[in-house]
């Protein structure tokens, strides 16, 4: 009897021991999953979409991480959405945990781009597509274009020194636009670009839409500017296919692609990921040009010092036909910390988009499945813990390098840009030539910042180019 009582006690003891273990676990678990961010969602549907939209989104962004935190939740174009302000929950998402995130845009975007551009996607055909890529945007492969960028860089700057004002991001648009097209097909015949260049500034003029077919909207002129550019590169597409010619390009290495089970891309596919390109390098490019105009002429000082570098370079650099090379572009310190400033100060990818494809715990915290995840690049880039004085334009900074995840201008893990060697690259060629030979006035204000949708100074920079007398010395 004594001892039934013993083992009934002592099951008992047991089971309350293991219960109160285990409810405490849960309840911890509980507490800890039950926990959103701090933050307001706003208005029912709307949240803080007028908010973030009406007022400076950088006003917006930084005064909900003076209030909340690093991380906050809210609610935009009725998405709730967590916002992740810290080096370290950005690698989170980007990086170490990059597979608990997926890549989100609206599909009326997507249609616009192409469904199968790489950046909508992740996993095995992210994968390859990145890879293709990567090979024909590496600095093996750019480097042979400088010749190419330079005579797009010349004929740009000579059409700007007309007498003419001109609105500076849409010129660089077309610089980069060229130099997009030259990475994508290598040499294009003109008739082919200028269609290219046609239909491709329709399109974009719906991207920031409301997204309605109803014809004679914006956006419905966009679908059929896509439309004519999957014929345009359709087009471009056969007359290669029969050349078989051996070039270097992104076009060449898509034609070529075979998976391990010989499976070839669709002309789709080709044409949505040379969309895509296209799309990711103009408008950030451009405007990060137009950002390094803008800091340099609010700072005479540092404008003089960068063009002693570069005048240097064609005194004692430049060969018998009087060009750069790519041993020239790294002897310019001065101005690649210059292009690495205004990539921070400006941060023209203010932030990317995610979503959270299963509960999350981040820090104590819950990020929902289904939740819109943000990293804010820029709110890291202004963090006076990071970039002593984070408002002053200060290129100097970049003589030691920045602390581990808190410089990323061009986001960071698996999607991180692959372009990132041709942009800087393209920008160093056209500062030669445009601190070498040309100088300009700002004509206007240029205080105001407008979004269209990346950031640029008001009215795009209006500027007058003059070319320098002296500028054939160093000319070709
Ligand atoms: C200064 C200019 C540029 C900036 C600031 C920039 C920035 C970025 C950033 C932040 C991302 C990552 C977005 C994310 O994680 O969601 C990205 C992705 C990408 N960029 Fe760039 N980019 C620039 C120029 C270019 C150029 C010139 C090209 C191509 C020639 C390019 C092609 C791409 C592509 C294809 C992706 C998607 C990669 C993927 O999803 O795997 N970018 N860029």
């Amino acid at each position: 009897m004594k001892l039934l009582a013993t083992i009934f006690y002592s099951i008992i003891f047991l089971s309350s021991l293991f219960s109160y273990y285990f409810f405490r676990k849960e309840k911890r678990l509980h507490k800890t999953r039950a926990k959103l961010p701090p933050g307001s969602m706003g208005w029912p549907c709307i949240g803080e979409t007028l908010q973030m939209y009406t007022q400076d989104p950088n006003v917006f962004f930084a005064s909900k991480q003076k209030r909340y935190g690093d991380i906050f939740k809210t609610q935009i174009l009725g998405y709730p959405c967590v916002m992740l302000a810290s080096p370290e929950a950005a690698r989170f998402v980007l990086v170490s945990q990059a597979h608990l995130f997926k890549p989100t845009y609206p599909k009326s975007k997507e249609k616009l781009i192409g469904p199968s551009a790489l950046f909508f996607h992740t996993g095995d055909y992210h994968a390859r597509m990145r890879k293709l890529v990567q090979s024909s945007f590496s600095p093996e492969v750019t480097r042979k274009l400088i010749p190419e960028i330079e005579k797009i860089a010349l004929s740009s700057l000579e059409s700007w020194a007309n007498g003419q004002v001109i609105n500076t991001f849409h010129e660089m648009k077309k610089f980069a636009f060229e130099v997009g097209v030259l990475s994508i097909f290598g040499q294009l015949n003109k008739t082919y670009t200028n269609k290219l260049k046609e239909n491709y500034s329709i399109l974009e003029k719906g991207y920031n839409c409301f997204p309605t077919k109803l014809p004679g909207t914006a956006y419905h002129r966009s679908l059929m500017a896509r439309r004519r550019l999957n014929q345009i590169l359709s087009e471009i597409m056969n007359e290669r296919k029969e050349k078989k010619l051996v070039t270097n390009n992104l076009l060449r290495h898509m034609l070529n692609f075979k998976d391990e089970k010989g499976n070839t891309l669709s002309d789709e596919q080709i044409a949505d990921n040379i969309i895509g390109v296209l799309f990711a390098a103009q408008d950030t490019t451009a405007s990060v040009l137009t950002w390094i105009l803008k800091y340099l002429s609010d700072d005479p000082k540092l404008l003089d010092m960068v063009k002693g570098e570069q005048k240097a370079i064609c005194e004692s650099e430049y060969g018998e036909n009087r060009s750069l090379t790519w041993s020239m572009t790294r002897k310019m310190p001065l101005t690649y910390r210059v292009i690495l400033e205004s990539l921070r100060k400006a941060s023209v990818i203010s932030f990317t988009f995610r979503e959270a494809v299963v509960d999350i715990e981040y820090e104590g915290y819950l990020i929902p499945k289904g939740w819109k995840v943000m990293p804010l690049f820029r709110n890291i880039h202004h963090n006076p813990e990071f970039f002593a004085e984070p408002e002053n334009f200060d290129p100097f900074r970049f003589e030691n390098p920045p602390k581990p995840n808190t410089y990323i201008p061009f986001g960071n893990g698996i999607h991180a840009c692959p372009g990132n060697e041709l942009a800087k690259l393209e920008m160093l060629v056209l500062l030669h030539h445009m601190l070498t030979k040309f100088r300009w006035e700002l004509v206007g204000p240029s205080d105001l910042v407008q979004y269209s949708p990346f950031p640029v100074p008001e009215q795009g920079l209006r500027a007058r180019f003059i070319k320098e007398p002296t500028a054939n010395k160093c000319y070709f």
